[in-house]
This record gives C-alpha cells, sequence and structure tokens, in this order.
C-alpha cells in the first residue's frame, strides 16, 4: 500500500549520468573521492553510454579530462574539434545515437592550467566578457561533435545569450541549453576537482553563488531564461532541496538537479565504513531531490539506481 500510495517515484527517464574521459589512457583510472566513478577511456565511455541506455537512463553529461601538456591559460583544448571532449562525443554519439541525451558541460575548468572557469585578465582575475568568447567557440565545436544540450555550467554573466546566438549561427537552433542557472560555491565540488584533475587554487566566489543567498539565486534564474535558457539546473542539489522547490514553482520550463560529486562521496563513505544502508540513503537522497521538485537528476549512481527502479517501469 505504501507503493500505491506514494506521491513521487523515481523513473529511469528522469536519472542523467555524469561521465568523465580522459585523454591519453589506455585503462580507465580510478577517482579515489569517488569510490565506483571513474575517469573513462574512450572505449569504456562508450561501454557506460550503452549501458546506461540499456538500463533506461535519460541522458549522460560528458565531461572531458585532457591530458596535463594540454592545459593552458585559455583552455585551448576546449574548442579544439580534436580535444578529448569533442571526440567523446563523436563517439558516443555514432555508438548509441539518439538512444540517449548526450549532454555536454560547457565551461573552461577541465581545460585551463589556472583551473579557473574562465580566461583570467591581466590582474589574474576572470574576464567576464573574454570567457563569453571561448564559450561561444565551445558551442559550437560540442553542438558540431554531436552534442544535443550544451550544460553552460561556468556562471559567466550573459553566457546563456551568447550561447544561444553562437549555436544558431551555426544552424544548430535544435541543440538545447541546459543553463546551471542556480549554481551555488561549495565545498561539496571536492571530489570533482579531483575527478578532473583541477589545478585550482582558491575558490569561484567570484562567479559561483552564496549559500547564503536565494534571492541572488531567483535573480540568476530569471536572467537565464530571459537570454534563452531551455532547461534550468540547481546545483548542488541535497544542501539546496529548498532553493530547487523554489525554481520549480517558479518556472514552467524543465527543472533539473545535480547531485554532485560530494554528495555522492559522502554516502559512499558512510556506508563503505557500515554507518549506513548505502542503496536505502541513495534511493532516499533522491526521492527528496525528486519531491523537492526537480524532473531530471544528474546524479553518479544513475545506472544503478535505473536498474533498480526499472524493474518497476
Ligand atoms: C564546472 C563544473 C563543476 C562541476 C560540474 N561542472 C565544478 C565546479 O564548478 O567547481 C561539479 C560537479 C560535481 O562536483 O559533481 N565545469
Amino acid at each position: 500500500m505504501r507503493r500505491m500510495v506514494a506521491e513521487n517515484r523515481l523513473h529511469p527517464a528522469d536519472l542523467i549520468l555524469p561521465a568523465f574521459v580522459r585523454e591519453g589512457i589506455s585503462e580507465p583510472v580510478a577517482i579515489s573521492a569517488m569510490p565506483g566513478v571513474q575517469q573513462h577511456t574512450l572505449e569504456t565511455l562508450r561501454k557506460a553510454a550503452v549501458e546506461a541506455v540499456e538500463a533506461g537512463v535519460a541522458g549522460i553529461m560528458l565531461f572531458g579530462v585532457p591530458a596535463d601538456e594540454k592545459k593552458d591559460a585559455a583552455g585551448t583544448a576546449g574548442t579544439d574539434p580534436d580535444g578529448i571532449l569533442q571526440v567523446a562525443l563523436r563517439e558516443v554519439r555514432g555508438e548509441v545515437g539518439d538512444d540517449l541525451v548526450i549532454m555536454s558541460d560547457l565551461c573552461l575548468d577541465e581545460y585551463t592550467d589556472h583551473g579557473h572557469c574562465g580566461v583570467l585578465d591581466a590582474d589574474g582575475r576572470v574576464d567576464n566578457d573574454a570567457t563569453l568568447e571561448r564559450y561561444a567557440e565551445m558551442a559550437q565545436v560540442q553542438a558540431d561533435a554531436g552534442a544535443h544540450v550544451v550544460g553552460t555550467s561556468g556562471m559567466m554573466d550573459g553566457q546563456v545569450g551568447v550561447v544561444r546566438d553562437a549555436l544558431d549561427t551555426i544552424g544548430k537552433e535544435d541543440v538545447s541549453i541546459l543553463a546551471y542557472a542556480v549554481k551555488y560555491s561549495s565545498a561539496f565540488y571536492g571530489p570533482f576537482r579531483e575527478a578532473v584533475g583541477s589545478a585550482l587554487r582558491g575558490d569561484r566566489k567570484t562567479y559561483q553563488q552564496d549559500p547564503a543567498n536565494l534571492k541572488e539565486s531567483m535573480r540568476e534564474l530569471a536572467l537565464d531564461l530571459e537570454e534563452g535558457a531551455d532547461m534550468v539546473m540547481v546545483k548542488p542539489a541535497g544542501p539546496y532541496l529548498d532553493v530547487l522547490a523554489k525554481v520549480a514553482e517558479a518556472v514552467d520550463v524543465p527543472v533539473a538537479a545535480y547531485q554532485i560529486s560530494g554528495e555522492y562521496a559522502m554516502i559512499e563513505a558512510a556506508a563503505e565504513r557500515g554507518w549506513i544502508d548505502r542503496d536505502k540513503a541513495i534511493m532516499e537522497s533522491l526521492v527528496g531531490i525528486k519531491r523537492a521538485g526537480a524532473n531530471m537528476i544528474l546524479t553518479y549512481w544513475a545506472t544503478e539506481v535505473a536498474r533498480w527502479v526499472g524493474r518497476e517501469r
């Protein structure tokens, strides 16, 4: 009866799998702060994409990890048509076609040697408008490589409008924008920095949002919608369920939530110590995000959970 009267339930189609692909490795590399998650080779990435399709997962969000020597101040590898993310997009699209919504992270931090999400000015500060030009180019190479959706996660002002124009200019009107509208400057991104081998020193407080603020997030949200966001995201998810609920109530576009690396790591770590029931904690964390109003959830457990809940499909 509990099952019958449940107000929310997870479905495989709610889930999106974030995945890392690293250049120049012949075997996948484990990410120590995210047990069970790895930096994929192109081959294991294709396999993971096929497994996601088989489990009924809706989409995949790809992050490229270039070889160390390819990182530079401008994040050139991010706009190289033969950069690792673009190669991965082509391969995954070739493998699964339209069976999975293929999304690409549109941000420079994976490609810059200083680890910031944008290019820097002479004083070492992130240069918003110079970064927008880089994002426009990134959007075009990612769309050309086969992305169905680009995920603007860099948090520069004006990024959604610039990316929309850049896509339309090359005839990619059908490529959608998932705007990281509400993205807090969070300590819970810690394990992700290992996952993408980020060199970042310092923080992203000048462009990501203050965890104390809610009005600021609603303002960011309104701007992204005005600029043409097709879908919006709240990130992280767990510590920001109030924000997610408010966003879901405020907008009439699909709302995504990103259960990020630190949220994943906490549950895995506590479970490893036998302090919590892993599977139940995972399900509770996800149904909580759904209850708060997410239509789509990015989670590193996507394929595993899709298999669990898929039995009820
Ligand atoms: C930016 C980006 C980050 C994450 C996704 N996209 C890192 C950041 O903003 O510092 C974090 C995802 C996670 O922690 O799981 N490219």
